[in-house]
C-alpha cells in the first residue's frame, strides 16, 4: 500500500512524518520548490514541535518527497489531498490551490492504470467534495468517481504546536464517503495506523465537512463565550475569570477546554472557518446571528486590551510599548491571524512606538513590519525603557517573569491578556483581561 499526500503545510507534513515514521510507504507533494528543498536537506520548513525529528526518522525509513503528481497518481492507492485553503479578502475560502491540486490529479489519472482513493482533508464548506473536486477530477480524468477512483472527506481536527501529538492520537477519525467499498478500505488503513480501538465515524462527504466547520465553529464560540465572561469579571471587584472557568468547566456538559480567557481566538483557522460558516449561512438564506456574535465578541477582545491601555496611560502617542508574545499560540512561529500583530498595527497607527519579543516568530513578524518596530534580542532588552509591557501569548518563560526583571521599565505598568503572571507577587502596576480590581 502506497500513501500520497498533496500539500505539505502543518497537516499534510505532519501527517507524511508520521506516516513515514511508522514505516508506511508514502510520496509527499508539494508545488514550492523550496519547501521541497528544505524538507529534503531533513529540516522543517516551520516550527513546529517534535515535527523535525519525526521527518528525519520518516525520510530516512520510507517518506520520500516530489514535485511530481504523476508519481504520486501512478504509484499510490490513497492521495489525501491537504493544500490549504486561505481566506479570501471577501470572506470565502480561496479554493484555487484545491482546484488546481484536483486537476493536477485527474490529469495523470487519465493515462494510469491505478484507481486510487482521493481523500480530501482540507477544510472546505459542506458540498465542496461533490459539487466542486468531483467533477474537476472527472472532467480532467475523464473518468467517473466509483470507477477510476473514488472521492472521499476525511476533515483534519489537529491543532498547531501539538500537530504531531495530535496525528500519532486522534480523538476521532470522520470519513464522509459515497459508497461503502471505498470507506471501509480508508476505514481499514486507519485502524492499521491506529490499531482497532480508534473511534471512526463514517456518513457521507458533506456531512463530514459540516462535522469539522461545526466543530471548529462550536470551539471559536467557547472562547468567545469565556471572554464575554471575562469582560463581565473584569467589572466586579475580586472576580477571576480563570476560577469560573475552572468550576463551569468541571460540569461535564461544559469541559474545561477551551475556556481559557485571552485577548481572543487568532491562527489560520478559527477565525478563518468562522468567517466562511458566516458567508455560507448567509449564501443559503440562513441569518447566523450566534456565529456573528462570536466573531464580534473576538474583534472585541483586542479592544479591550486598547482600552485598558489608554486608561492606564493615557494618549499612547510616542509611548513606548513592549509586545511580548506575537505568535498565535505558544509553541508556534506562525502569525496568521494573530491578536499581537492586530494589536501592534492599532497601537502603530496611533503613533506608539513598539518593541516586540517572540521565542520564534520574531522572523514572521519583521517580514510584516519591516523597520516600523523594535526586535529586541532578549526578553529582558524588550522591557527596557518601554511605559507598558502586553503580554498577549502564554509562551513558558513569559510566566518566569518577577519583579526584578522590570526594573528597567521607564513606567512598571502591565497589561496581562492571558493571566500568567501572579498578581499577588508583583510590585507593579498590573492590569489583567478577566480580574476584576482587587
Ligand atoms: C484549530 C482547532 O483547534 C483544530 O481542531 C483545527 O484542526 C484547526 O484550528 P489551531 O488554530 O492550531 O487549531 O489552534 P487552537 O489551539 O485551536 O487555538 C486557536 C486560537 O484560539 C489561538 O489563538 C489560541 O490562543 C486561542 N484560544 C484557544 C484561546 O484564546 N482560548 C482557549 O481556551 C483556546
Amino acid at each position: 500500500m502506497k500513501i500520497g499526500i498533496i500539500g505539505l503545510g502543518f497537516v499534510g507534513l505532519s501527517f507524511a512524518a508520521v506516516l513515514g515514521s511508522k514505516g508506511f510507504s508514502v510520496i509527499g507533494l508539494d508545488t514550492d520548490r523550496k519547501k521541497i528543498e528544505k524538507i529534503n536537506s531533513k529540516k522543517s520548513p516551520f516550527f513546529e514541535p517534535k515535527l523535525e525529528s519525526f521527518l528525519k526518522n520518516a525520510l530516512s525509513k520510507s517518506l520520500e518527497i516530489t514535485l511530481d503528481a504523476n508519481k504520486v497518481v501512478k504509484n499510490c492507492d490513497f492521495i489525501f489531498l491537504a493544500v490549504g485553503t486561505p481566506k479570501l479578502k471577501s470572506g470565502h475560502i480561496n479554493l484555487s490551490m484545491l482546484k488546481n491540486a484536483s486537476k493536477d490529479i485527474g490529469v495523470s489519472l487519465r493515462n494510469s492504470s491505478k484507481k486510487p482513493i482521493i481523500v480530501v482533508k482540507s477544510t472546505v464548506v459542506p458540498g465542496t467534495t461533490i459539487n466542486v473536486i468531483k467533477p474537476i477530477i472527472e472532467k480532467s480524468s475523464g473518468k467517473k468517481n466509483g470507477n477510476g477512483f473514488n472521492i472521499i472527506t476525511n476533515p483534519e481536527f489537529l491543532k498547531e504546536g501539538s500537530a504531531i501529538d495530535d496525528t500519532l492520537n486522534p480523538h476521532l477519525v470522520v470519513i464522509g464517503g459515497l459508497s461503502k467499498k471505498p470507506i471501509n478500505s480508508l476505514r481499514n488503513f486507519y485502524r492499521k495506523l491506529y490499531g482497532p480501538k480508534i473511534k471512526i465515524m463514517t456518513t457521507n462527504p458533506q456531512t463530514a465537512e459540516m462535522i469539522k466547520n461545526a466543530n471548529n465553529s462550536f470551539l471559536a464560540t467557547k472562547i468567545s463565550f469565556i471572554n464575554q465572561i471575562s469582560l463581565l469579571c473584569q467589572s466586579i471587584p475580586g472576580t477571576n475569570v480563570d476560577e469560573v472557568a475552572n468550576c463551569i468547566g468541571i460540569d461535564p456538559r461544559i469541559g474545561r477546554s477551551f475556556l481559557n480567557a485571552g485577548p481572543g481566538f487568532g491562527g489560520s483557522c478559527l477565525p478563518k472557518d468562522l468567517e466562511t460558516m458566516i458567508q455560507f449561512s448567509s449564501k443559503i438564506g440562513a441569518n447566523p446571528l450566534l456565529l456573528k456574535a462570536v466573531q464580534q465578541t473576538n474583534d472585541l477582545q483586542i479592544k479591550q486590551i486598547i482600552h485598558l491601555l489608554e486608561k492606564n496611560l493615557g494618549n499612547v502617542r510616542n509611548k513606548r510599548i513592549t509586545v511580548l508574545g506575537l505568535s498565535f499560540k505558544e509553541n508556534s512561529s506562525d502569525i496568521r491571524g494573530s491578536r499581537s500583530i492586530e494589536l501592534i498595527k492599532i497601537l502603530l497607527k496611533k503613533k506608539s512606538k513598539i518593541t516586540v519579543h517572540d521565542p520564534k516568530a520574531m522572523k514572521n513578524t519583521e517580514s510584516i513590519f519591516k523597520n516600523k518596530i523594535t526586535y529586541a534580542n532578549s526578553l529582558l532588552e524588550s522591557l527596557d525603557d518601554c511605559q507598558c509591557t502586553i503580554i498577549m501569548t502564554p509562551w513558558k518563560i513569559y510566566t518566569k517573569l518577577k519583579n526584578s526583571n522590570f526594573k528597567n521599565m521607564k513606567r512598571k505598568l502591565i497589561i496581562d491578556a492571558r493571566r500568567i503572571l501572579s498578581r499577588k507577587n508583583l510590585s507593579v502596576e498590573y492590569f489583567a483581561l478577566g480580574l476584576g480590581a482587587n
